[in-house]
């Protein structure tokens, strides 16, 4: 949440203006408190009118207004935000803000503020791609301006790459990021595997399972939530990528695994995934149906969890698995805490009965050296606020 803040946005000239519309939105819904620049061009896109209604407060952009520099002049204007959101910046004004130009409002209070300034970039996959824009970002970075995005994806132009601005939910995320420095798990780095893992038969089919990384999803994002940098390795899924995450998409357990090791060091490893036990030896072609049906040789796939749990010196501080069970859950689970060598388990009945799999309720129980937690019937989004905060008192934020 963002209760009580102040957020000076400044809101630059190209076509991901509109997006800013939402942003402020989703901005006050947390509790902020937004008040608007508009570049001379970003009136073009979107009306002051619009951002005026949404934000609540009149909308800035005259540096040679008498009246508004006796109101709220523009150095008072950029010191009166707890944090400066440059959205969209285009490559114009992230050229302006590298090069210290003040030729209007926008540009004189970005060089007028001792704030922290968090910038969306947003251009044409070629502009951002451009050695001008590339050392423009990298001046911006060393002097500290956090930057949010940009994605890859289709555009407004017709191309598709990377350019395109990061979502109103996105850049809420980061900025309630910036903000939680204080959060709980603040300076700790997590590591979440969730979903299936497809393991190729042949260049068409594969095997799989029916996990749908609806709770090892939301545990990244409860996780991020309360401050730490957290890293989502997830097999196929239909979920959305949590807000403020970085996600690696894989599909097999090996390339899990490889994904898993990249994004040490950690401080806590979170292994929700439903990683599929054994491979077939995938063929290079296509297996034909000509005669008997094909065998499959199975091979056992790495075990993540194990291996991060023997990491040795790599290994996360607090290394959590999952214990998915058909009936005597608990019973089955103790075994497997030790087997594997992790810290806490987090049992759960996935019989066909219980809706676990691909459902939105979960019933756990939390296996720990202290002993076992049975936790009632929640939402998955419930047990995971609940396992963060516990994994946040368990080990608080990093000195
Ligand atoms: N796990 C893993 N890598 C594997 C298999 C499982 O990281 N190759 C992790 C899962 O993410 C989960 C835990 O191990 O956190 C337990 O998974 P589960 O399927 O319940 O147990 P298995 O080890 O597969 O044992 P079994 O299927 O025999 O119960």
């Amino acid at each position: 949440m963002l209760h009580g803040k102040r957020i000076l946005l400044v809101i630059g000239g190209g076509i991901a203006a509109y997006k800013c519309l939402e942003l402020i939105r989703r901005l006050r819904e947390r509790g902020a408190d937004v008040r608007c620049v508009m570049t001379a061009s970003a009136k073009q896109f979107v009306t002051p009118l619009s951002v005026s209604a949404l934000s609540g407060d009149r909308v800035y952009d005259d540096q040679f207004s008498l009246t508004d520099e006796h109101e709220m002049g523009h150095i008072q204007l950029s010191r009166s935000a707890d944090l400066v959101v440059v959205a969209p910046a285009t490559a114009n004004l992230l050229a302006r803000m590298a090069q210290g130009i003040a030729d209007e409002l926008a540009t004189t209070v970005l060089l007028a503020t001792d704030k922290d300034v968090m910038a969306a970039p947003a251009m044409n996959v070629r502009m951002w791609e451009h050695p001008a824009t590339r050392a423009n970002a990298e001046t911006l970075r060393a002097r500290g301006v956090r930057l949010v995005g940009p994605d890859d994806g289709d555009m407004a132009c017709g191309e598709y790459g990377p350019g395109r601005m990061a979502e109103p939910d996105a850049i809420a995320a980061a900025i309630e990021a910036y903000f939680g420095a204080h959060a709980p798990l603040s300076g700790r780095r997590a590591l979440v595997t969730s979903g299936p893992t497809h393991e190729a038969v042949d260049p068409v089919r594969y095997i799989a399972n029916r996990s749908s990384g609806k709770q090892g999803h939301a545990i990244a994002a409860a996780i991020a939530r309360l401050g730490a940098r957290t890293t989502l390795v997830t097999g196929p899924t239909h979920e959305p990528d949590p807000a403020g995450v970085t996600v690696v998409r894989i599909e097999s357990a090996r390339e899990m695994l490889a994904a898993c090791r990249a994004a040490l060091p950690a401080d806590i490893a979170v292994c929700a995934a439903a990683v599929s036990d054994w491979r077939p030896a995938a063929a290079d072609a296509k297996i034909k149906k000509n005669g008997a049906p094909p065998s499959l040789a199975l091979t056992e796939n790495p075990d993540i969890l194990k291996t991060l749990s023997e990491a040795g010196n790599a290994r996360p501080r607090l290394v959590i698995g999952f214990a998915a069970e058909t009936g005597d859950v608990v019973a089955k689970a103790g075994p497997k805490r030790a087997a594997k060598g992790c810290d806490w388990i987090v049992a759960n009945d996935v019989s066909p009965g219980t809706g676990t799999f691909g459902g939105d309720d979960n019933t756990v129980h939390l296996l720990t050296a202290e002993g076992i937690e049975d936790w009632p019937r929640l939402t998955k989004a419930q047990v995971a606020d609940r396992l963060a905060a516990r994994i946040a008192a368990a080990l608080g934020p990093a000195e």
